[in-house]
C-alpha cells in the first residue's frame, strides 16, 4: 500500500479554505432558491391559470434535466448571447438558484397544502383577504412543517455544489483537484475532501435536528 497523507498536510489549510467558498455559494443559491420557490407555490396554488402552468414547466424543465447541463448552459449561454462576461460564481449561484427554486417550489406547496383547511375557512369567515391570509396565517404555518425538507435541500446543495468546481470555482472539491494535480496523487486529497463534505453534512444535519426540536416544542 502506497499511502501518504504526511506529504499532503501542508496543503490542507489551501483545501480548508474552499469550505468558506462552497458555504458562501450554497448559501447565496439557497436564498436565490428559496425567494423563486416561493414565488413559484404560490403560482401553483394561485387561481391564474396561466402562472400554475408556468410554475410546472418551469419546474418540469429544471427537475428534468441534469443540474451541471444547467450549469455549464448558463456559464457558456450568457456570454454569447447578452455579451455579459458571466464569473463561474455567478453562473453557479445563477444555475444552482434556479434548480433549487424548482425542488423547494414543491416542499413549499406541499406545505402550504399541508396546512389545515378550517385555517383558510376561519380566515375567509373573518373576512379576512387572500394576501393577508396567506402571508400572516397560511405561510407560518407551512414554513414550520416545511423547515425540515428545505435544511435537506440544503444539504444537497452543499454536496451537489462539488460541480461548480468544473467551471473553475476555488471550492473545496477544485482546490482538492488542484493539490492533486500539482503532486499527481489523486486519492488523498479527494479523500481529504471527502472527509470535509462528511462532516460539513454531519454538522448541518445537527443543526437540522436541533431546528426542529425547538420547532416541536412550541406545538
Ligand atoms: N444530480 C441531480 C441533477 O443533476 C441534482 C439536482 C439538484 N437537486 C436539488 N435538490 N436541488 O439533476
Amino acid at each position: 500500500m502506497n499511502l501518504d497523507f504526511t506529504q499532503f498536510v501542508p496543503n490542507i489549510p489551501y483545501i480548508l479554505q474552499g469550505i468558506l467558498v462552497t458555504l458562501k455559494f450554497v448559501s447565496v443559491s439557497a436564498i436565490v432558491g428559496f425567494v423563486l420557490g416561493t414565488i413559484l407555490a404560490l403560482f401553483k396554488i394561485g387561481r391564474v391559470k396561466i402562472l400554475s402552468w408556468i410554475a410546472d414547466a418551469y419546474t418540469s424543465v429544471f427537475r428534468g434535466t441534469p443540474l451541471i447541463l444547467q450549469l455549464l448552459l448558463f456559464y457558456h449561454a450568457t456570454p454569447q448571447l447578452t455579451g455579459y462576461d458571466i464569473s463561474a460564481f455567478e453562473a453557479g449561484v445563477l444555475s444552482f438558484g434556479l434548480n433549487s427554486a424548482a425542488y423547494i417550489s414543491e416542499i413549499i406547496r406541499a406545505g402550504i397544502r399541508a396546512v389545515d383547511t378550517g385555517q383558510n375557512e376561519a380566515a375567509a369567515a373573518l373576512g379576512i383577504p387572500y394576501r393577508p391570509m396567506m402571508k400572516d396565517i397560511i405561510l407560518p404555518q407551512a414554513m414550520k412543517n416545511i423547515l425540515p425538507a428545505l435544511m435537506n435541500e440544503f444539504i444537497t446543495l452543499t454536496k451537489e455544489s462539488a460541480i461548480v468546481s468544473v467551471i473553475g470555482v476555488f471550492d473545496i472539491m477544485r482546490r482538492s483537484q488542484i493539490v492533486a494535480a500539482e503532486k499527481f496523487k489523486y486519492f488523498e486529497p479527494l479523500l481529504i475532501a471527502g472527509v470535509i463534505y462528511y462532516l460539513l453534512v454531519m454538522v448541518l444535519t445537527l443543526a437540522g435536528k436541533m431546528v426542529e426540536r425547538r420547532m416541536s416544542r412550541s406545538d
